[in-house]
């Protein structure tokens, strides 16, 4: 199974819902549909009116964060993953690089993970070096550590995906070289299997997906996905990236 998850990051009002009925019309008569899935994350404002609306479609709605605790807290503004589960939403982005980036430690990432997974919705896990980590060739110890400082082996890996987003290629237009990619990937895929002694969860790749460098992703069989930022808050985009992937 392939994902292509969108991430509409602050994007999105009541009618944006169009992007995604043409894509999820496109999904229900590609001759490929069973061999992928399609994720939207808007912002907490759309949830429940998508997930609502798309409850028997193709698409699954996501959430693009959820806050450290259960249920109910003391804490404003924040949204629990029980309330975002109460209202539709089947998966929730954790650590991304923006959140990371605004104080997100490991071990409230952990406490994310840990209660989002108990609420029934599925993770996906963001890990991501920095460019001067890149630079310094510090990549693989980094995306080693981001994983086992929060994943462990008694969390249910078939509820967890992974998605490698290097930060400086996330809206840049700057992505890994295939080979550099593949190793990365596969870096991560034993890490994994360390921490689950199993398997490893299904793996993405996110950073300035497009439909004209997806092509180049297909080569490296180890990616099980995408997760995209700006060319998901456009149908014709998004689906190009799925076409070309295919073709
Ligand atoms: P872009 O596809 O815009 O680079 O964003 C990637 C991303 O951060 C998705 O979460």
């Amino acid at each position: 199974m392939r994902y292509f998850i969108g991430n509409w990051k602050m994007f999105g009002v009541p009618k944006s819902i169009n992007i995604l009925n043409k894509i999820n019309s496109f999904h229900s008569t590609d001759k490929n549909r069973n061999k992928y899935r399609v994720i939207i994350t808007p912002p907490y404002t759309l949830i429940e009116s998508y997930a609502k609306y798309f409850k028997n479609k193709k698409i699954s709605i996501g959430s693009q964060n959820c806050y450290q605790k259960e249920q109910f807290s003391s804490n404003t503004a924040a949204v629990s993953p029980y309330m975002l589960r109460s209202v539709g939403a089947q998966y929730t982005l954790v650590g991304h690089s923006d959140n990371r980036g605004e104080g997100d430690t490991d071990s409230m990432l952990k406490d994310k993970v840990k209660h989002a997974l108990k609420n029934n919705l599925k993770v996906v896990f963001c890990i991501g070096e920095n460019k001067s980590e890149k630079k310094n060739k510090k990549t693989l110890s980094i995306l080693k550590k981001q994983l086992i400082k929060v994943l462990e082996k008694n969390f249910n890996k078939n509820n967890i995906i992974v998605a490698y987003e290097p930060i400086w290629s996330i809206g840049t237009g700057k992505i890994p070289t295939v080979s550099e990619l593949k190793k990365t990937t596969i870096h991560i895929k034993k890490v994994l299997e360390s921490i689950f002694k199993k398997n490893s969860p299904a793996v993405l790749y996110g950073g300035s997906v497009d439909g004209s460098n997806v092509e180049m992703f297909k080569e490296i069989r180890e990616i099980d996905g995408f997760l995209i930022g700006g060319a998901s808050k456009s149908s014709k985009k998004f689906i190009d990236i799925i076409k070309n992937y295919y073709r």
